[in-house]
């Protein structure tokens, strides 16, 4: 007999808006009835340069005549052209003189690898205690999904039912350097941040802060680790948001935007001298660094090499600030916070004929024609591509205003 077919075969661990995609170009979605969106959450950032861009799709079809796969135990054309072009890019931006590049998959991949390398070169360089290397990170942090990064978040939705957990990570609060550094000692190896914290609701840092945590990893000797994951590659106005704090991580984790929105690819990029104790046979991948993931890797530093998106995040950062802050004032709102083009708003309950949860200004956005994803209860999040036209971008906040006062 065959086994029964539930309604759905796929497992409840995600509650989406109602919307099935089928299509999608630039900034705009179409959904299987032929509707249209525009699309302001872009994969979390993953869609930086919107929907199939034509540089990042006729890389990869390029690439998908020639070689897809070959695993790490062979070398192919595009693997050191790739680590090249991001040290090209991100290694001026970071501490030290030499650079090298570790390519994984996907984000909390590349969070993994961070980690290992961190507690290693503590061991070998530091010469902390074996299997005593602790690592500093941030309440409110969200770096992935696995169970050692898991082990360290604060959100009780993503440990519960998940112990035992990995040990060797003290938590402090954000936004406070001052903890870090009475944090660190003679066991930390690293202290492991989000320059802002993008699921959090993008809470941005005071500017003080991450300088402050580099002079104290400084201080101490250990590492400054900034998961750059979602914020990185252009989001925030400049290649990475560390950037906008004038801070030099020594290991920085890319990921999301890497991929183009093609497929997953993400990377450590950082000091050659912490790096380097990754030694063969001590760590791996089967996809890392795929020649399919390299084609459009390389295409992605190529687009992000001028500048020009960077720019545009900014400015038109800028047109989503005023028109938050007007909301704002009217106390349509009861928080936000933005940097580059990317913004978390929060919204007001007692609002007559408002939105009672994120998720209810989710849905009637859906409802407008905008898509936008909910984080913690009562905060959105935007991330348009940095792509989006102007007077797109502008017809997107006139439907917030409208779904932030009607249903
Ligand atoms: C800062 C940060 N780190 C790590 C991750 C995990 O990335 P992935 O979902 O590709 O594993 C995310 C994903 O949202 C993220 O925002």
């Amino acid at each position: 007999m065959r086994p029964a077919v539930a309604a759905s075969a796929l497992a409840p661990n995600y509650h989406p808006l109602p919307v099935t995609l089928a299509t999608g170009e630039g900034s705009w979605v179409t959904d299987t009835d032929g509707r249209r969106y525009l699309d302001l959450l872009a994969g979390y950032s993953a869609l930086n340069f919107g929907h199939r861009h034509p540089a990042l799709v006729a890389a990869a079809h390029a690439q998908l005549d020639r070689l897809t796969l070959t695993s790490r135990a062979f070398d192919h054309e595009l693997l050191e052209p790739f680590a090249q072009a991001l040290v090209g890019l991100v290694g001026p931006l970071l501490a030290g003189t030499s650079h090298l590049v570790l390519p994984m998959n996907t984000g909390a991949e590349a969070v993994e690898t961070a980690i290992k390398a961190a507690r290693k070169w503590g061991y070998e360089v530091r010469g902390v205690p074996a299997d005593r290397a602790t690592i500093v990170v941030a309440d409110g942090n969200f770096h992935g999904r696995t169970t050692t990064i898991v082990s360290f978040s604060s959100d009780p939705d993503a440990r519960r039912g998940f112990g035992p957990f990995t040990p060797g990570f003290v938590t402090v609060p954000y936004d406070d350097a001052a903890a870090v550094a009475a944090a660190i000692d003679e066991t930390t190896v690293a202290v492991l941040l989000e320059p802002v914290q993008g699921e959090q609701g993008v809470v941005v840092p005071s500017a003080e802060y991450l300088p402050a945590v580099r002079a104290a990893c400084d201080d101490a000797g250990v590492l400054l680790i900034a998961d750059e994951i979602q914020s990185g590659l252009g989001r925030t106005g400049s290649t990475l948001a560390c950037e906008r704090f004038g801070v030099q991580p020594d290991l920085v984790t890319l990921g999301k935007a890497l991929g183009g929105g093609v497929l997953p690819v993400s990377a450590v990029v950082g000091r050659a001298d912490v790096l380097e104790v990754l030694t063969a046979g001590t760590h791996g991948s089967t996809f890392g660094g795929n020649p399919l993931a390299c084609a459009v890797g390389i295409a992605v530093v190529d687009l992000l090499t001028p500048g020009t998106l960077q720019a545009r995040a900014r400015t038109l950062g800028e047109l989503v600030a005023d028109h938050l802050a007007d909301l704002m004032d009217r106390e349509l709102l009861s928080g936000m916070r933005t940097i580059g083009l990317w913004a978390g708003l929060d919204v007001a309950p007692s609002v007559p004929g408002g939105p009672a949860s994120g998720r209810e200004l989710c849905e009637r956005l859906l409802t407008r024609g905008v898509l936008a994803k909910d984080t913690h209860g009562g905060t959105i999040r935007l991330a348009p591509p940095l792509t989006i036209d102007p007077a797109d971008l502008d017809e997107a906040l006139t439907h917030l205003t409208a779904a932030l006062t009607a249903a």
